[in-house]
Protein backbone atom coordinates (compact mmCIF):
# COMPACT_ATOMS: atom_id res chain seq x y z
CA UNK A 1 0.00 0.00 0.00
CA UNK A 2 2.96 2.74 0.29
CA UNK A 3 2.75 4.71 -2.73
CA UNK A 4 6.32 4.88 -3.54
CA UNK A 5 6.82 0.77 -3.27
CA UNK A 6 3.88 0.65 -5.57
CA UNK A 7 5.24 2.92 -7.98
CA UNK A 8 8.67 1.50 -7.54
CA UNK A 9 7.70 -2.47 -8.39
CA UNK A 10 5.72 -0.87 -11.28
CA UNK A 11 8.69 0.87 -12.90
CA UNK A 12 10.34 -2.53 -12.00
CA UNK A 13 7.67 -4.56 -13.79
CA UNK A 14 7.84 -2.49 -16.74
CA UNK A 15 11.29 -2.67 -16.96
CA UNK A 16 12.78 -6.49 -15.96
CA UNK A 17 9.07 -8.33 -16.37
CA UNK A 18 9.44 -11.25 -18.38
CA UNK A 19 7.30 -11.06 -21.19
CA UNK A 20 6.47 -7.70 -23.23
CA UNK A 21 2.84 -7.91 -22.27
CA UNK A 22 3.93 -7.47 -18.66
CA UNK A 23 6.30 -5.22 -19.50
CA UNK A 24 3.77 -3.17 -21.16
CA UNK A 25 1.46 -3.59 -18.40
CA UNK A 26 3.64 -2.52 -16.04
CA UNK A 27 4.70 0.81 -17.92
CA UNK A 28 1.19 1.66 -18.19
CA UNK A 29 0.20 1.04 -14.28
CA UNK A 30 3.79 3.03 -13.39
CA UNK A 31 2.29 5.90 -15.72
CA UNK A 32 -1.09 5.97 -13.85
CA UNK A 33 0.39 5.91 -10.24
CA UNK A 34 2.23 9.00 -11.46
CA UNK A 35 -0.34 10.89 -12.70
CA UNK A 36 -2.40 10.18 -9.51
CA UNK A 37 0.93 11.33 -7.46
CA UNK A 38 1.04 14.41 -9.68
CA UNK A 39 -3.22 15.07 -9.00
CA UNK A 40 -2.45 14.46 -5.20
CA UNK A 41 0.05 16.83 -5.08
CA UNK A 42 -1.57 19.83 -6.90
CA UNK A 43 -4.80 19.21 -4.90
CA UNK A 44 -2.84 19.06 -1.51
CA UNK A 45 -1.33 22.54 -2.75
CA UNK A 46 -4.64 24.14 -2.97
CA UNK A 47 -5.82 22.89 0.81
CA UNK A 48 -2.51 24.36 1.96
CA UNK A 49 -3.31 27.90 -0.03
CA UNK A 50 -6.63 27.39 1.40
CA UNK A 51 -5.32 26.98 4.95
CA UNK A 52 -2.72 29.74 5.03
CA UNK A 53 -5.30 32.26 3.54
CA UNK A 54 -7.51 31.16 6.44
CA UNK A 55 -4.59 31.53 8.81
CA UNK A 56 -3.78 34.80 7.63
CA UNK A 57 -7.12 36.13 7.55
CA UNK A 58 -8.49 34.52 10.93
CA UNK A 59 -9.39 37.33 12.97
CA UNK A 60 -8.92 39.95 10.31
CA UNK A 61 -10.71 43.56 10.68
CA UNK A 62 -14.25 43.98 9.22
CA UNK A 63 -14.30 45.85 5.99
CA UNK A 64 -15.88 48.79 7.84
CA UNK A 65 -13.39 48.72 10.12
CA UNK A 66 -10.18 48.19 8.65
CA UNK A 67 -11.25 51.34 6.27
CA UNK A 68 -11.57 53.54 9.22
CA UNK A 69 -8.17 52.19 10.32
CA UNK A 70 -6.58 52.46 7.13
CA UNK A 71 -8.53 55.79 6.28
CA UNK A 72 -7.24 57.47 9.77
CA UNK A 73 -3.26 56.25 10.35
CA UNK A 74 -2.13 57.51 13.60
CA UNK A 75 1.24 59.45 13.46
CA UNK A 76 1.37 60.85 16.23
CA UNK A 77 0.25 59.80 19.96
CA UNK A 78 -3.60 60.45 20.33
CA UNK A 79 -5.64 60.59 23.20
CA UNK A 80 -9.14 58.77 23.58
CA UNK A 81 -12.04 61.43 24.03
CA UNK A 82 -13.73 59.13 26.43
CA UNK A 83 -12.63 59.51 30.01
CA UNK A 84 -10.53 56.63 30.78
CA UNK A 85 -10.84 54.80 34.46
CA UNK A 86 -7.65 54.04 36.13
CA UNK A 87 -8.37 49.74 35.05
CA UNK A 88 -8.37 51.07 31.25
CA UNK A 89 -5.37 53.26 31.82
CA UNK A 90 -3.43 50.19 33.47
CA UNK A 91 -4.80 47.77 30.62
CA UNK A 92 -3.65 50.22 27.90
CA UNK A 93 -0.05 50.11 29.38
CA UNK A 94 -0.12 46.23 29.82
CA UNK A 95 -1.31 45.59 26.27
CA UNK A 96 -0.58 48.65 24.14
CA UNK A 97 2.18 50.45 25.12
CA UNK A 98 4.63 47.14 24.77
CA UNK A 99 7.30 46.05 22.09
CA UNK A 100 5.90 42.24 21.31
CA UNK A 101 7.91 39.86 19.86
CA UNK A 102 6.83 38.71 16.08
CA UNK A 103 9.55 35.89 15.17
CA UNK A 104 13.57 35.11 15.44
CA UNK A 105 15.51 37.41 12.80
CA UNK A 106 17.00 34.06 11.97
CA UNK A 107 14.13 32.28 11.36
CA UNK A 108 12.26 35.35 9.20
CA UNK A 109 12.54 35.43 5.72
CA UNK A 110 14.00 38.51 4.31
CA UNK A 111 13.29 37.75 0.54
CA UNK A 112 9.54 38.29 0.72
CA UNK A 113 6.83 39.69 3.28
CA UNK A 114 5.73 37.76 6.24
CA UNK A 115 2.29 37.58 7.74
CA UNK A 116 1.83 37.45 11.05
CA UNK A 117 -1.32 38.35 13.71
CA UNK A 118 -0.97 40.57 16.71
CA UNK A 119 -3.66 41.25 19.14
CA UNK A 120 -6.24 40.34 16.56
CA UNK A 121 -4.69 42.93 13.99
CA UNK A 122 -3.10 41.38 10.79
CA UNK A 123 0.20 42.47 10.06
CA UNK A 124 2.59 42.37 7.48
CA UNK A 125 6.69 42.66 8.48
CA UNK A 126 9.11 42.70 5.48
CA UNK A 127 12.79 43.30 4.93
CA UNK A 128 14.06 46.40 3.46
CA UNK A 129 17.46 45.56 2.20
CA UNK A 130 17.93 49.47 0.87
CA UNK A 131 17.76 50.71 4.55
CA UNK A 132 19.05 47.62 6.05
CA UNK A 133 15.80 46.74 8.61
CA UNK A 134 12.69 45.54 8.99
CA UNK A 135 9.30 47.20 8.76
CA UNK A 136 5.97 46.92 9.83
CA UNK A 137 1.94 48.08 8.67
CA UNK A 138 -1.16 46.59 8.80
CA UNK A 139 -1.62 43.94 6.48
CA UNK A 140 -4.49 46.15 4.42
CA UNK A 141 -3.85 48.04 1.80
CA UNK A 142 -5.59 51.59 2.27
CA UNK A 143 -6.58 50.70 -1.50
CA UNK A 144 -9.24 47.98 -1.30
CA UNK A 145 -8.32 46.02 1.26
CA UNK A 146 -6.33 43.56 -0.49
CA UNK A 147 -3.14 41.87 2.11
CA UNK A 148 -0.50 43.61 1.21
CA UNK A 149 1.58 40.53 2.36
CA UNK A 150 0.67 38.27 -0.85
CA UNK A 151 2.52 41.21 -2.64
CA UNK A 152 6.06 41.97 -3.18
CA UNK A 153 9.08 43.94 -1.66
CA UNK A 154 10.28 46.48 -4.43
CA UNK A 155 14.52 47.31 -4.95
CA UNK A 156 13.44 50.42 -3.22
CA UNK A 157 12.09 49.03 0.15
CA UNK A 158 8.67 49.48 -0.27
CA UNK A 159 5.81 46.71 -0.16
CA UNK A 160 3.75 46.60 -3.52
CA UNK A 161 0.34 45.61 -3.01
CA UNK A 162 -0.62 42.38 -5.17
CA UNK A 163 -4.17 44.07 -6.58
CA UNK A 164 -3.08 47.40 -8.13
CA UNK A 165 0.09 47.98 -7.20
CA UNK A 166 -0.02 50.13 -5.19
CA UNK A 167 3.75 50.43 -2.97
CA UNK A 168 4.12 52.06 0.61
CA UNK A 169 7.04 52.58 2.51
CA UNK A 170 8.18 51.59 5.48
CA UNK A 171 6.76 54.74 7.42
CA UNK A 172 3.19 53.37 5.34
CA UNK A 173 3.18 56.58 2.84
CA UNK A 174 1.93 55.27 -0.26
CA UNK A 175 4.39 56.42 -3.06
CA UNK A 176 3.30 54.83 -6.71
CA UNK A 177 0.22 54.75 -7.76
CA UNK A 178 0.41 53.07 -11.18
CA UNK A 179 -3.11 54.48 -12.33
CA UNK A 180 -2.46 58.05 -11.49
CA UNK A 181 -2.84 60.32 -13.68
CA UNK A 182 0.03 62.08 -15.02
CA UNK A 183 0.18 65.75 -12.55
CA UNK A 184 -2.62 64.55 -10.04
CA UNK A 185 -1.46 63.39 -6.65
CA UNK A 186 -3.87 60.64 -4.53
CA UNK A 187 -0.37 59.90 -2.56
CA UNK A 188 -0.56 62.79 -0.97
CA UNK A 189 -3.50 62.43 0.69
CA UNK A 190 -3.19 61.26 4.32
CA UNK A 191 -6.08 58.30 3.12
CA UNK A 192 -3.70 56.75 0.93
CA UNK A 193 -1.09 55.73 3.90
CA UNK A 194 -1.54 52.62 5.95
CA UNK A 195 -1.13 52.65 9.40
CA UNK A 196 2.66 51.69 10.26
CA UNK A 197 4.15 50.43 13.62
CA UNK A 198 7.44 50.88 15.16
CA UNK A 199 9.92 47.56 14.64
CA UNK A 200 12.89 46.95 15.85
CA UNK A 201 15.69 43.89 16.29
CA UNK A 202 17.04 43.29 19.61
CA UNK A 203 18.93 39.68 20.64
CA UNK A 204 18.07 37.89 17.52
CA UNK A 205 13.82 38.70 17.95
CA UNK A 206 11.78 41.30 15.81
CA UNK A 207 10.22 43.21 17.88
CA UNK A 208 6.78 45.30 16.97
CA UNK A 209 5.52 48.52 18.99
CA UNK A 210 1.90 47.87 19.77
CA UNK A 211 0.53 51.27 20.28
CA UNK A 212 -0.59 51.89 17.39
CA UNK A 213 -3.35 49.58 17.41
CA UNK A 214 -5.27 51.65 20.51
CA UNK A 215 -7.08 54.86 20.06
CA UNK A 216 -5.79 55.58 23.69
CA UNK A 217 -2.30 54.68 23.40
CA UNK A 218 1.02 55.84 22.43
CA UNK A 219 1.98 55.41 18.56
CA UNK A 220 5.73 55.78 19.09
CA UNK A 221 7.42 54.67 22.03
CA UNK A 222 8.68 56.48 25.06
CA UNK A 223 12.07 57.02 25.30
CA UNK A 224 12.38 54.43 28.30
CA UNK A 225 10.37 51.74 26.11
CA UNK A 226 11.70 48.54 25.73
CA UNK A 227 11.65 45.49 25.05
CA UNK A 228 11.58 42.17 27.50
CA UNK A 229 15.38 40.92 26.87
CA UNK A 230 16.90 38.72 29.26
CA UNK A 231 20.39 39.44 30.83
CA UNK A 232 21.40 35.79 30.73
CA UNK A 233 21.49 35.46 26.96
CA UNK A 234 24.71 37.73 26.82
CA UNK A 235 26.81 35.78 29.38
CA UNK A 236 29.78 33.96 28.51
CA UNK A 237 29.90 30.16 28.45
CA UNK A 238 25.80 30.37 27.58
CA UNK A 239 24.16 28.55 24.65
CA UNK A 240 20.85 28.67 23.74
CA UNK A 241 18.42 27.53 20.90
CA UNK A 242 15.34 29.05 19.26
CA UNK A 243 12.06 27.44 18.24
CA UNK A 244 8.37 29.29 17.54
CA UNK A 245 5.20 28.13 16.91
CA UNK A 246 1.82 28.96 16.27
CA UNK A 247 -0.68 27.33 19.09
CA UNK A 248 -4.01 26.66 19.19
CA UNK A 249 -4.64 27.97 22.84
CA UNK A 250 -5.18 31.19 24.12
CA UNK A 251 -1.86 33.30 25.51
CA UNK A 252 -2.89 32.82 28.92
CA UNK A 253 -3.55 28.78 28.75
CA UNK A 254 0.37 28.73 27.17
CA UNK A 255 1.70 31.00 30.41
CA UNK A 256 0.12 29.25 33.17
CA UNK A 257 1.34 26.01 31.52
CA UNK A 258 4.90 27.23 31.81
CA UNK A 259 4.24 28.45 34.97
CA UNK A 260 3.51 24.72 35.98
CA UNK A 261 6.79 22.64 36.39
CA UNK A 262 4.38 19.49 38.35
CA UNK A 263 3.44 18.65 34.61
CA UNK A 264 6.70 17.82 32.94
CA UNK A 265 7.01 14.09 34.78
CA UNK A 266 3.82 13.27 33.54
CA UNK A 267 3.02 14.93 30.35
CA UNK A 268 6.51 15.34 29.45
CA UNK A 269 7.62 11.03 29.98
CA UNK A 270 9.68 9.53 27.63
CA UNK A 271 10.39 12.86 25.64
CA UNK A 272 12.59 15.41 28.20
CA UNK A 273 11.23 13.66 31.63
CA UNK A 274 9.51 10.33 33.43
CA UNK A 275 7.01 9.79 35.66
CA UNK A 276 9.21 8.43 38.55
CA UNK A 277 10.40 12.04 38.29
CA UNK A 278 7.77 13.56 40.52
CA UNK A 279 7.83 15.18 43.39
CA UNK A 280 6.30 17.69 45.76
CA UNK A 281 7.29 21.66 44.25
CA UNK A 282 7.38 24.51 46.21
CA UNK A 283 7.66 28.47 45.71
CA UNK A 284 8.66 30.83 47.91
CA UNK A 285 6.60 34.25 48.68
CA UNK A 286 5.30 36.29 45.61
CA UNK A 287 7.69 39.20 44.89
CA UNK A 288 6.96 42.45 43.17
CA UNK A 289 3.64 41.65 42.28
CA UNK A 290 2.40 44.52 40.43
CA UNK A 291 0.89 45.16 36.72
CA UNK A 292 4.43 44.46 35.60
CA UNK A 293 4.19 40.76 36.98
CA UNK A 294 5.74 38.79 39.55
CA UNK A 295 8.52 36.79 40.70
CA UNK A 296 9.16 33.98 43.17
CA UNK A 297 12.08 31.61 44.34
CA UNK A 298 11.41 27.86 43.67
CA UNK A 299 12.04 24.19 44.57
CA UNK A 300 12.21 21.52 41.85
CA UNK A 301 13.51 18.01 42.35
CA UNK A 302 15.89 19.90 39.09
CA UNK A 303 17.25 22.21 41.87
CA UNK A 304 16.50 25.11 42.86
CA UNK A 305 15.51 28.38 40.64
CA UNK A 306 13.06 31.42 40.00
CA UNK A 307 10.19 31.37 38.02
CA UNK A 308 9.70 35.27 36.80
CA UNK A 309 6.45 36.65 34.93
CA UNK A 310 7.16 39.68 32.99
CA UNK A 311 3.58 40.87 32.26
CA UNK A 312 2.12 39.98 29.60
CA UNK A 313 4.17 38.57 27.07
CA UNK A 314 7.46 36.56 29.32
CA UNK A 315 7.85 33.68 31.73
CA UNK A 316 11.40 33.16 32.31
CA UNK A 317 12.17 30.06 34.71
CA UNK A 318 15.68 29.23 35.68
CA UNK A 319 17.09 26.30 37.42
CA UNK A 320 20.37 25.79 39.28
CA UNK A 321 21.18 22.22 39.37
CA UNK A 322 24.16 22.49 42.26
CA UNK A 323 26.57 25.03 43.90
CA UNK A 324 29.28 24.08 41.07
CA UNK A 325 27.03 22.69 38.54
CA UNK A 326 25.61 24.69 35.36
CA UNK A 327 22.36 26.43 35.24
CA UNK A 328 19.73 26.44 32.65
CA UNK A 329 16.51 28.73 31.49
CA UNK A 330 13.77 28.48 29.98
CA UNK A 331 12.86 31.94 28.24
CA UNK A 332 9.08 31.69 26.85
CA UNK A 333 6.99 34.35 25.14
CA UNK A 334 3.15 34.15 24.85
CA UNK A 335 2.20 36.78 21.96
CA UNK A 336 -1.86 36.91 21.76
CA UNK A 337 -2.74 36.37 18.13
CA UNK A 338 -6.42 35.81 17.85
CA UNK A 339 -9.05 34.40 20.69
CA UNK A 340 -8.09 31.40 21.61
CA UNK A 341 -4.81 31.49 19.33
CA UNK A 342 -1.28 32.54 20.50
CA UNK A 343 2.28 32.33 18.64
CA UNK A 344 5.34 30.86 21.27
CA UNK A 345 8.39 31.96 21.06
CA UNK A 346 10.88 29.83 23.02
CA UNK A 347 14.72 29.76 24.19
CA UNK A 348 16.02 27.15 25.65
CA UNK A 349 19.65 28.20 27.24
CA UNK A 350 22.05 26.43 28.71
CA UNK A 351 25.39 27.08 30.94
CA UNK A 352 27.10 24.35 28.26
CA UNK A 353 30.66 25.67 30.01
CA UNK A 354 29.64 23.82 33.12
CA UNK A 355 28.06 20.82 32.02
CA UNK A 356 29.46 17.59 32.99
CA UNK A 357 31.45 15.60 29.35
CA UNK A 358 30.22 14.19 27.54
CA UNK A 359 27.24 16.08 28.01
CA UNK A 360 28.40 19.40 27.41
CA UNK A 361 30.39 18.19 23.99
CA UNK A 362 26.74 16.77 23.05
CA UNK A 363 24.99 20.27 23.73
CA UNK A 364 27.42 21.92 22.09
CA UNK A 365 26.95 20.45 19.23
CA UNK A 366 22.97 20.71 19.50
CA UNK A 367 23.01 23.98 19.65
CA UNK A 368 26.06 25.75 17.47
CA UNK A 369 26.55 22.94 14.56
CA UNK A 370 23.11 20.68 14.60
CA UNK A 371 20.66 21.59 11.43
CA UNK A 372 17.94 24.14 12.97
CA UNK A 373 15.73 22.22 11.33
CA UNK A 374 16.58 19.03 12.86
CA UNK A 375 16.76 20.59 16.29
CA UNK A 376 13.11 22.02 15.87
CA UNK A 377 11.63 18.48 14.61
CA UNK A 378 12.67 17.47 17.74
CA UNK A 379 11.66 20.20 19.79
CA UNK A 380 7.94 19.48 17.80
CA UNK A 381 7.43 17.09 19.79
CA UNK A 382 7.68 18.26 22.75
CA UNK A 383 4.96 20.79 22.35
CA UNK A 384 2.92 18.00 20.90
CA UNK A 385 3.06 15.93 24.35
CA UNK A 386 1.01 19.16 25.68
CA UNK A 387 -0.91 21.15 22.77
CA UNK A 388 -3.75 18.81 22.07
CA UNK A 389 -4.84 18.88 25.84
CA UNK A 390 -3.47 22.48 26.24
CA UNK A 391 -6.03 23.32 23.49
CA UNK A 392 -8.82 21.46 25.03
CA UNK A 393 -8.17 22.83 28.51
CA UNK A 394 -8.73 26.62 27.26
CA UNK A 395 -11.65 25.75 25.34
CA UNK A 396 -12.89 24.22 29.08
CA UNK A 397 -12.13 27.89 30.35
CA UNK A 398 -13.54 29.66 27.71
CA UNK A 399 -16.64 27.88 27.63
CA UNK A 400 -17.14 27.91 31.45
CA UNK A 401 -17.24 31.89 31.21
CA UNK A 402 -19.17 32.19 28.55
CA UNK A 403 -22.04 30.07 30.31
CA UNK A 404 -21.78 31.70 33.36
CA UNK A 405 -20.96 28.45 35.23
CA UNK A 406 -18.79 29.26 38.37
CA UNK A 407 -17.33 32.32 36.39
CA UNK A 408 -15.21 32.76 39.59
CA UNK A 409 -11.45 30.41 39.09
CA UNK A 410 -11.59 30.35 42.66
CA UNK A 411 -14.74 27.53 42.63
CA UNK A 412 -14.11 26.35 39.20
CA UNK A 413 -10.55 24.99 39.68
CA UNK A 414 -9.41 22.81 42.91
CA UNK A 415 -5.38 23.33 43.14
CA UNK A 416 -4.89 22.22 46.86
CA UNK A 417 -1.20 21.94 46.58
CA UNK A 418 1.75 24.13 47.01
CA UNK A 419 3.37 23.05 42.92
CA UNK A 420 -0.29 25.37 41.89
CA UNK A 421 1.06 28.38 43.97
CA UNK A 422 2.40 30.39 40.33
CA UNK A 423 -1.14 29.30 38.54
CA UNK A 424 -2.79 30.76 41.24
CA UNK A 425 -0.71 33.85 41.27
CA UNK A 426 -1.14 34.05 37.66
CA UNK A 427 -4.78 34.16 37.72
CA UNK A 428 -4.86 36.37 40.87
CA UNK A 429 -2.57 39.25 38.29
CA UNK A 430 -5.34 38.53 35.66
CA UNK A 431 -8.02 39.54 38.00
CA UNK A 432 -5.92 42.55 39.35
CA UNK A 433 -4.87 44.04 36.01
CA UNK A 434 -6.66 42.26 32.91
CA UNK A 435 -10.58 42.43 34.20
CA UNK A 436 -9.55 38.10 34.82
CA UNK A 437 -9.63 37.91 31.03
CA UNK A 438 -6.14 38.76 29.26
CA UNK A 439 -5.30 40.19 26.11
CA UNK A 440 -7.64 42.94 25.13
CA UNK A 441 -8.19 42.76 21.23
CA UNK A 442 -6.84 45.56 18.61
CA UNK A 443 -10.00 47.74 17.42
CA UNK A 444 -9.71 45.96 14.11
CA UNK A 445 -10.57 42.15 15.73
CA UNK A 446 -13.66 40.61 16.91
CA UNK A 447 -13.67 40.71 20.41
CA UNK A 448 -13.59 37.76 22.72
CA UNK A 449 -16.90 36.76 22.68
CA UNK A 450 -16.52 35.59 19.29
CA UNK A 451 -17.61 31.90 20.14
CA UNK A 452 -14.28 29.80 19.34
CA UNK A 453 -14.37 25.87 17.84
CA UNK A 454 -12.60 23.22 18.97
CA UNK A 455 -9.87 22.24 16.96
CA UNK A 456 -9.47 18.83 15.32
CA UNK A 457 -6.22 16.60 16.39
CA UNK A 458 -5.06 16.94 12.89
CA UNK A 459 -5.42 20.87 13.51
CA UNK A 460 -3.40 21.03 16.81
CA UNK A 461 -0.77 18.41 15.46
CA UNK A 462 -0.30 20.14 12.16
CA UNK A 463 3.06 21.12 11.59
CA UNK A 464 3.15 23.08 8.16
CA UNK A 465 1.10 26.37 8.65
CA UNK A 466 1.93 26.67 12.27
CA UNK A 467 5.70 26.53 12.27
CA UNK A 468 7.01 25.75 8.26
CA UNK A 469 5.73 28.24 6.76
CA UNK A 470 7.13 30.89 8.60
CA UNK A 471 10.24 29.12 9.55
CA UNK A 472 12.70 29.65 7.10
CA UNK A 473 15.30 27.98 8.30
CA UNK A 474 12.70 24.45 8.22
CA UNK A 475 10.66 25.74 5.17
CA UNK A 476 14.32 25.76 3.10
CA UNK A 477 15.24 22.68 4.53
CA UNK A 478 11.94 21.10 3.16
CA UNK A 479 12.63 22.15 -0.39
CA UNK A 480 15.54 20.12 -0.11
CA UNK A 481 13.65 17.26 1.31
CA UNK A 482 11.33 17.28 -2.01
CA UNK A 483 14.38 17.82 -4.65
CA UNK A 484 16.44 15.40 -3.08
CA UNK A 485 13.22 12.73 -3.32
CA UNK A 486 12.48 13.48 -7.03
CA UNK A 487 16.48 12.55 -7.63
CA UNK A 488 16.14 9.56 -5.71
CA UNK A 489 13.29 8.32 -7.68
CA UNK A 490 14.75 9.05 -10.61
CA UNK A 491 17.75 7.25 -9.15
CA UNK A 492 15.74 3.89 -8.67
CA UNK A 493 14.45 4.07 -12.23
CA UNK A 494 17.91 4.64 -13.45
CA UNK A 495 19.55 2.06 -12.02
CA UNK A 496 16.75 -0.41 -12.83
CA UNK A 497 17.07 0.70 -16.51
CA UNK A 498 20.89 0.10 -16.28
CA UNK A 499 20.33 -3.36 -14.71
CA UNK A 500 18.24 -4.20 -17.41
CA UNK A 501 19.99 -2.94 -20.38
CA UNK A 502 23.97 -3.47 -18.86
CA UNK A 503 26.15 -6.07 -18.01
CA UNK A 504 26.93 -4.33 -14.87
CA UNK A 505 23.81 -5.78 -12.72
CA UNK A 506 25.16 -5.68 -9.02
CA UNK A 507 26.19 -2.06 -9.18
CA UNK A 508 23.14 -1.13 -11.31
CA UNK A 509 20.73 -2.88 -8.59
CA UNK A 510 22.93 -1.09 -5.77
CA UNK A 511 21.88 2.31 -7.35
CA UNK A 512 18.55 1.41 -7.39
CA UNK A 513 18.14 0.30 -3.25
CA UNK A 514 20.38 3.04 -2.54
CA UNK A 515 18.16 5.66 -4.24
CA UNK A 516 15.35 3.48 -2.72
CA UNK A 517 16.40 3.76 0.86
CA UNK A 518 17.21 7.80 0.44
CA UNK A 519 13.77 8.37 -1.42
CA UNK A 520 12.12 6.53 2.07
CA UNK A 521 14.00 8.70 4.18
CA UNK A 522 12.92 11.77 2.19
CA UNK A 523 8.91 10.60 2.46
CA UNK A 524 9.51 10.36 5.95
CA UNK A 525 11.12 13.87 6.69
CA UNK A 526 8.69 15.33 4.74
CA UNK A 527 5.79 14.02 6.41
CA UNK A 528 7.36 15.22 10.10
CA UNK A 529 7.60 18.34 8.43
CA UNK A 530 3.85 18.85 7.83
CA UNK A 531 2.15 16.50 11.18
CA UNK A 532 2.94 15.58 14.46
CA UNK A 533 2.37 11.98 15.56
CA UNK A 534 -0.54 10.77 17.50
CA UNK A 535 -0.73 9.65 20.66
CA UNK A 536 2.53 11.15 21.94
CA UNK A 537 5.50 8.78 23.53
CA UNK A 538 4.00 8.87 27.30
CA UNK A 539 0.60 6.82 25.88
CA UNK A 540 2.85 4.53 23.68
CA UNK A 541 3.48 1.60 25.88
S1 LIG B 1 -6.26 46.88 -3.21
FE1 LIG B 1 -4.18 47.38 -3.09
S2 LIG B 1 -3.76 48.44 -4.89
FE2 LIG B 1 -5.86 48.01 -5.01
FE1 LIG C 1 11.95 25.52 11.95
Amino acid sequence: TDPVARRLSFAALGVLGPTSGLRAAGSVLFAVAAAAVSAEAVKKAAVARRGASTLRTGAVATAQDGARRTAAPQMTATTSTTVQTEADAAATKIWAEQWWPLGFAAHTSRAAPVAVTLLGAPLVVWWDDSAGAWRCTLDRCSHRLAPLSEGRVTSDGCIECPYHGWAFDGQGQCVRVPQQEEGSAPCRSRRAAVLALPIMEAQGVIWVWGGGLFESAAVTPPEESGPALVDVLERPGVEHSDYSRDLHMDWSTLCENVMDPAHLPFTHHKTISRRSKAAPISFGALENFSHTGFTAVRQTAGGPGRLTFRAPLLVLAETHRGPDSYSDWNVVYAVPTEPGRCRLLVRVVFEVSKLPIPLKWVLSFAFTKQPTWWTHLGTHQILEDDNPFLHAQGHAYRAGHATKLAPDWKRRLYMPTASDGMVVAFRRWLDAYSDGEGALWSRVAPTTETPLRRASKEEVLERYLSHVAHCSACSGALRNIRTTMRLAEGGVVLGLLLAALLRARPAALALAALSFGVARLCAVLDARMRVGRYPPPRNVS
